[in-house]
């Protein structure tokens, strides 16, 4: 049993060795289960008791050696590597990505772009709230009371946190609030929109738990419904690309609105696909009214002198509208196919 020759080869066929899967290969042949060491050791049983002892000590230092050189070498290639990667491949992070992902804006966006946009040009600016809320912004200083009927109108999310009146803080369930935020800061006369996210407990095609509105109010000294009904018709007419656009205004009922009135769309289906300003079916857009002198009245504006209207108009059912959308829920499910088929072009934003 030549241990020095086994040795000798080993240390030869590992130092030529130059990459990880050679030396794998050299590791089986000597230390693996049928390997030249392993079978050294194996007929280790048939010799005598004291041969056992010295050539077994022999050879497990042989095999602890053989492991010790593969193990450096091991370490040795891996540098290598690491170096000759480093020296060979670079990233170009000047690079275009790749065609396949093509940035699109989402239909949500571009909506709130036009919708800004198309009020800018009526003169309003843009107001901004917060979407977490205290009780008294959302709920009380618009009229609506504790146990008033009106709060279950809107199934409400609540957090757990209390506001300094010890109530506890709510995700907005409008963009009213911003009515108040606003008018609590400027002077009328005011003329602004808050376009945002908005909260209820809902889901179904034409509901979402996270939905989208735009809050108008314009407070001057004469404001009217008819301004109101003429803001409305024409911001329609612009957004939609339709002139004779089939819309109506019925009767209803909000406590910061007197009168309040809710304007609805016509539109029909066909081929599963909304199809707009036509048929029989109609499609809630927005609420509107004079705003109530008892809001103004919360935010020390003289009434005697200021009255003003005021519109909350839902953004994601105006988009399903124009683009023909008949589920709300694939706006926010994230599907990148669905953005890449509804989603727009940069250059057309
Ligand atoms: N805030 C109402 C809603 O979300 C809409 C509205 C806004 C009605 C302004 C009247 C005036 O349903």
């Amino acid at each position: 049993m030549d241990i020095k020759k086994v040795l000798k080869e080993a240390t030869k066929e590992i130092e030529l060795s130059s990459n990880q899967l050679n030396l794998q290969n050299i590791k089986v042949a000597y230390l693996g289960k049928k390997g030249r060491i392993t079978e050294l050791l194996k007929s280790l049983k048939n010799l005598s008791l004291d041969e056992k002892k010295s050539v077994g000590a022999e050879l497990n230092q042989l095999r602890s050696e053989v492991d010790n050189l593969i193990k450096s070498k091991f370490n040795e290639i891996k540098v290598e590597e690491i170096n000759s990667m480093l020296k060979n491949e670079s990233i170009d992070i000047s690079f275009p990505p790749p065609n396949s992902i093509s940035p699109k804006v989402h239909p949500i966006s571009k909506t709130f772009d036009e919708v800004i946009s198309i009020f800018g040009s009526m003169g309003y600016s843009v107001a901004e709230g917060p979407d977490i809320e205290t009780d008294y912004f959302n709920f009380s200083a618009l009229n609506i009371p504790e146990n008033h009927p009106a709060r279950e109108m809107q199934d409400t999310f609540y957090i757990e946190d209390k506001d300094k009146d010890g109530k506890p803080f709510v995700l907005r369930t409008h963009t009213s609030p911003v009515q108040i935020r606003t008018l609590l800061k400027e002077k009328p006369p005011v003329k602004i929109i808050a376009p945002g996210r908005t909260y209820r407990c809902d889901s179904d095609s034409t509901h979402s738990p996270m939905f989208h509105q735009v809050e108008g109010l314009f407070i001057n000294k004469n404001a009217n419904m008819g301004n109101l009904k003429g803001t409305l018709i024409e911001f329609c007419k612009q957004f939609f690309n339709v002139q004779d656009l089939k819309v109506r205004f019925r009767p209803s009922y909000f406590p910061f609105t007197e009168p309040s009135a809710e304007m609805d769309i016509a539109y029909e289906i066909a081929n599963n696909k909304i199809k707009l300003g036509q048929g029989d079916l109609w499609l809630e857009i927005l609420g509107c009214g004079m705003v109530n002198p008892i809001v103004l009245e919360n935010c020390n504006v003289d009434t005697k002198n200021f009255q003003g209207f005021a519109f909350g108009m839902g953004l994601d059912r105006i988009t399903m509208l124009k683009y023909g959308l008949t589920d709300i829920r694939s706006f926010f499910s994230g599907n990148l196919n669905w953005i890449a088929n509804n989603g727009f072009s940069i250059g057309d934003f």
